[in-house]
């Protein structure tokens, strides 16, 4: 297939021999170094508006950030001059971005509307709806107890057995949408090889109202494979071999290790390899989440994360909350020195959100190599990490407001109560909005200890939304997957490989390879067995 921005990109140059990376460079040491942030407010009064962006259900303040109208307008340009439109497009058309692997991206696809297809040339929209119609139908098979357990029992518990991205997305969005569960539907999920969290499950389910949503895009990974074996050992010493035909279904796009495994063809959900593992919540891997929340709700996820893209290839870089996110991400990673960021929502609901992000952007931003095999000679990927609300305030803050690191925040802000008193969400925003202050203005007056001083200057992002719907979900999740793509263009990686992860699954299994320190722990957990 031609690869016509890769043709382009190859040509290009390092972002750090870009012309606007070069005034980006004089610009901070300039303009931006000596400011702080409550003298940038001082000087402009209409902070707020200009750095303020409205993408469909969300709002972006980003006015506490360590810029001013120049660095946003140089961004752009570097944007521009990274190619970043037609990135943009490559990837909406089905060019073969991921060129390491030698694939599509199209996650876009996979929320597209099937009247979409024109727009993505080479992408199956017509097979995504044939998937998303026969899960529609299984759901609501499940739901009604059409489809039962292998004894005629209801099918009840539903448990999510993956890892990586196809752990996290549907543990992340289940408990995101947790007031759209369906009623006598639970979630659970595996995913560590160690095994304790299927032992405990077993202590608290019946085998009988039980299915096992096996999510493997290859059905080979250790820890997958290793708890849906025992899983389906559990199965069939209650239920016998018949057992594994009614309570195991599966996504993925082995269909000869799925043969071995005995999942029947029908409850069988594939996808593709232009879908990568931490892209998959939109895919059959979403079908854990499916099963518990609707497909109504599934459904309504997809159009959130459509609307999302929609607006990023539409929107001036400017006013565009993906790409304006990515080039804040530069700006403290390589031009600021930041190494962390960190995502802090303020509804307990987005409690796996930050983790969700970890995988999304270390995974793709972990790299050391340009596409082209050369060195990068810049920075890449921040260390991504974070909490829920009040736990993370009483927990990690202190280094926030008076450690020596620079950590830029984005605050997740749920206005609407996600499923308890409005009155106690209140209490949530009010200490959102007070932390994104403090870390700004900082605490001092003559006379006070230095231990008390908080010295401030500490940027943010506020995202603020109304209520935490599917649809506002389905915006989150693809605003941070095109802000993690965008920053990759920029600095000429390949964002959909994970070759550091792949070395680490074949470490685990030679064991012969070990160096001496290894073989030494070794033979002491010998000893402790
Ligand atoms: O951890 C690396 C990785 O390749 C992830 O990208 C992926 O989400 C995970 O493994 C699981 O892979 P699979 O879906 O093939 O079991």
């Amino acid at each position: 297939m031609a690869n016509a921005y890769t043709e382009r990109k190859i040509s290009s140059r390092y972002p750090l021999d870009l012309a606007a990376w070069k005034s980006l460079a004089a610009h901070y040491r300039q303009d931006i170094r000596g400011r702080t942030l409550r003298d940038l407010f001082s000087r402009d009064k209409n902070r707020v508006e200009r750095f303020g962006v409205e993408a469909n259900d969300l709002f972006l303040d980003y006015s506490k950030n360590h810029i001013n109208a120049k660095t946003r307008k140089l961004l752009a340009q570097l944007a521009r001059q990274a190619h970043v439109a037609a990135a943009i497009q490559a990837m909406f058309a089905g060019e073969r971005i991921n060129e390491t692997e030698g694939r599509s991206v199209l996650h876009g696809a996979l929320r597209a509307k099937i009247s979409d297809t024109v727009a993505l040339e080479t992408a199956g929209v017509p097979e995504v709806w044939e998937v998303l119609t026969r899960m529609e139908s299984f759901v609501d098979d499940v739901h009604s107890g059409g489809i039962k357990g292998s004894t005629g029992k209801r099918l009840t518990d539903i448990v999510n057995i993956g890892i990586g991205g196809s752990d996290l997305g549907p543990v992340m969005a289940s408990r995101a949408l947790r007031t759209y569960w369906h009623e006598g539907i639970r979630f659970h999920s595996v995913s560590n090889v160690d095994g304790t969290q299927l032992a405990d499950l077993q202590h608290e389910l019946d085998p009988e109202t039980t299915l096992f949503v096996i999510c493997s895009k290859t059905f080979t990974t250790l820890e997958t494979m290793t708890n849906a074996r025992a899983a389906r050992n559990w199965v069939v010493d209650a239920l016998d071999e018949v057992g594994v035909q009614y309570h195991f279904v599966a996504a993925s796009t082995n269909h000869e290790a799925m043969d071995e495994f005995g999942i029947r063809s029908d409850y069988r959900f594939g996808f593709w390899d232009w879908v990568g593992g931490r892209y998959s919540l939109w895919s059959a891997v979403g079908l854990s989440l499916a099963l518990v929340v609707g497909m109504d709700v599934f459904k309504r996820l997809l159009s959130g994360g459509r609307r999302m893209d929609l607006h990023f290839r539409q929107a001036p870089f400017e006013e565009n909350m993906p790409v304006l996110l990515a080039l804040l991400g530069v700006w403290y990673n390589n031009f600021h020195g930041a190494q962390s960021q960190a995502i802090l929502p303020y509804d307990n609901r987005l409690d796996r959100f930050p983790a969700y992000l970890q995988q999304l952007q270390m995974e793709s931003s972990g790299k050391s190599v340009r596409m082209d095999g050369n060195p990068v000679r810049c920075d890449t990927g921040m260390v991504i990490w974070g909490e829920a609300g009040s736990n993370a305030q009483h927990s990690f803050y202190q280094l926030l407001h008076q450690g020596t690191r620079l950590v830029p925040v984005d605050f997740i802000l749920t206005v609407r109560s996600s499923g308890a008193t409005q009155a106690q969400q209140d209490l949530a925003i009010a200490n959102c909005l007070a932390q994104s202050e403090a870390l700004m203005d900082g605490f001092d007056f003559e006379g006070l200890e230095p231990y008390r001083v908080h010295a401030g200057n500490n940027p943010s992002n506020t995202i603020v939304f109304a209520e935490l719907t599917p649809e506002v979900l389905g915006q989150l999740i693809a605003l941070y997957e095109h802000k993690v793509f965008v920053e990759g263009v920029i600095w000429g990686i390949d964002s959909f490989d994970q070759w550091g992860v792949e070395l680490g699954k074949k470490l685990a299994a030679d064991p012969d390879s070990a160096n001496a320190s290894t073989l030494a722990l070794r033979r002491r957990i010998k000893r402790l067995r």
